[in-house]
């Protein structure tokens, strides 16, 4: 039986999915320790250097060996994926979003297996890695359809009569050549394969770089694209560290435009190494979230409540779109923290791969070192900790068992607005809450940030326009249970931030992102 996951299925799965999930866990399992490759020109390349990983879930869990690239494997995919842009390039834009549909056929064949993986890779829960391999599912076949249905952008335009010569004229939109995609840990799957999937179906030749604490994710989709049989040397995956090989892929000659996805120190760099060199090339940069959410006191406070717990906790605050500001109205404020309060105490942490448990592991060493300091920093300034950090400080049995993984308990705390984890990005299941009085008053809190992802908004229907009237942010949402920031869907809402969270303005499965990997050329003809 095969379920199409939609929001129905994520938030009430039938037993069945349970059952399919588990039995392909069991089956990822049993084949751990693998030695995993690069994917270069069509085929496997072993690199120099391998490292051995272990899952966030529990150190001692062996997932397999894995490549790490260095500068040679980066020379090897940069030239096969300039040997193959000129027959891509002229292939026919059907067969090109023939074969991209082909990718997401098998990834959706390989949904529960892939899933698996990734809850083991990165710790988030079963929901949460199916619905990520259904979005990659859904990205492979939104960038085929869209760039199929307006027949790869190409438009004829008017005949222009200067002088008695007649001229023909047309605009056609064409590739820029070897892009190079640089993907994130928390969406190693949905974030690599839509940028590849926009890439490839304009015509340009990929290089992947996966993150380097999910190189399996990246190598998975390698296995899809391959198996859908794309020419040799159009797409090629290489797994390693940034400071390895991030240097040479983006300093590389034959580097034609960048999609990267991670952090705003990280990106501004980018675009500022890409607008050197000889000419300046494009760069697409997604960065972070330091996303606002405002309740007024005509909110309904169960939707709000559901709708916060979700976005600021849901993979442990781990998502460019998660939920970290809460400004809520003095008179409602104590009903809605009593409401946040139960929900996140009812929060099941613990080993992703059970099924009740809802919070995983935070991804590595470094989240959850940050997470311990930020908790701290919290208690120094004075915060009053209204739930959290309690459960997993003690010596419990169940703490003993959560001790092996980089498990963190989910903190809601209400902090001085003078505070600079207010405009700090921390990636963390950690909400800070402030009390207003003036909705202007919480407007302006809400767009006090250098970033601008998502904004959730919970409050009458008569002040939903003036909330997206004012509010600075690209994604937006309106009394939304299902997530007050998060859970953007190819096809229903295009992701994209302003300001700081985003390079240009153009969301990711909007009406504009493929023309992002295209140059236009006019064309007259006399
Ligand atoms: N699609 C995810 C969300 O909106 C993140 O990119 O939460």
């Amino acid at each position: 039986m095969s379920f199409r996951l939609t929001y129905a299925t994520m938030y009430n799965p039938p037993d069945a999915m349970h059952e399919r999930f588990e039995a392909a866990l069991a089956h990822v399992e049993a084949g751990l320790g693998a030695h995993h490759r690069l994917f270069i020109d069509g085929a496997d390349r072993d690199s120099a250097r391998h490292v051995a990983r272990y899952s966030p879930i529990d150190h001692e869990l062996r997932l397999g060996e894995f490549a790490l690239a260095d500068t040679a494997d980066v020379e090897a995919a940069m030239s096969a994926a300039r040997a193959a842009y000129p027959g891509w390039h002229a292939t026919p834009v059907a067969e090109r979003a023939r074969l991209l549909h082909r990718v997401g056929e098998i990834i959706e064949e390989r949904v529960y297996e892939i899933a698996a993986a990734m809850v083991l890779e990165v710790g988030k829960n079963r929901m949460e890695a199916l619905g990520e391999v259904q979005e990659t599912v859904d990205f492979f076949h939104h960038y085929a359809d869209d760039f199929e249905r307006h027949a790869g952008y190409t438009h004829v335009l008017p005949d222009d009569p200067i002088a008695g010569f007649a001229s023909h004229n047309a605009s056609v939109m064409r590739p820029h050549g070897v892009w190079v995609v640089i993907a994130p840990f928390n969406f190693p799957l949905a974030l690599a394969g839509g940028p590849v999937a926009a890439a490839l179906v304009t015509g340009n030749t990929v290089v992947l770089k996966g993150a380097s604490d999910t190189p399996w994710a990246g190598r998975m989709l390698a296995d899809c694209v391959r198996d859908a049989g794309l020419p040799p040397g159009v797409f090629n995956y290489l797994s390693g560290a940034g400071r390895d090989i991030g240097e040479a892929l983006v300093q590389h000659p034959l580097t034609a435009g960048i999609t990267f996805t991670g952090s705003v120190p990280v990106g501004r760099q980018l675009m500022q190494q890409m607008a050197g060199g000889a000419y300046p090339r494009p760069c697409i940069a997604e960065m972070g979230g330091k996303n606002p959410c405002i309740v007024t006191e005509h909110a309904d406070l169960d939707r709000a409540a559901a709708g916060i717990v979700r976005s600021a906790y849901g993979m442990g605050g781990q998502k460019c779109s998660a939920l970290s500001r809460l400004y809520v109205h003095e008179r409602v404020a104590d009903a809605l923290i009593g409401r946040l309060q139960a929900q996140i105490a009812a929060i099941r942490i613990g080993d992703p791969r059970r099924r009740e448990n809802w919070l995983g592991p935070v991804v590595n060493a470094t989240a959850y070192d940050n997470y311990q300091r930020h908790a701290e920093a919290l208690r120094v300034a004075g915060a009053s900790m209204l739930c959290g950090g309690a459960r997993l400080g003690l010596g419990s049995a169940g703490r003993t068992a959560l001790a092996r993984g980089y498990y963190v308990d989910p903190l809601l705390a209400e902090l001085s607005l003078e505070h600079p984890l207010w405009q700090h990005e921390m990636f963390l299941p950690i909400l800070t809450v402030h009390r207003y009085r003036e909705r202007d008053e919480a407007m302006r809190l809400a767009n006090d940030s250098v970033m601008g992802l998502t904004a959730g908004f919970f409050g009458g229907a008569d002040e939903v326009s003036w909330f997206h009237d004012h509010i600075e942010a690209g994604v937006t949402y309106a009394n939304r249970p299902q997530g007050a920031t998060t859970g953007a869907w190819p096809g229903y809402q295009p992701f994209g931030g302003w300001k700081g969270s985003g390079s240009t303005g153009k969301a990711i499965a909007s009406f504009y992102y493929l023309a992002q990997y295209l140059r236009e050329q006019s064309r007259t003809v006399v």
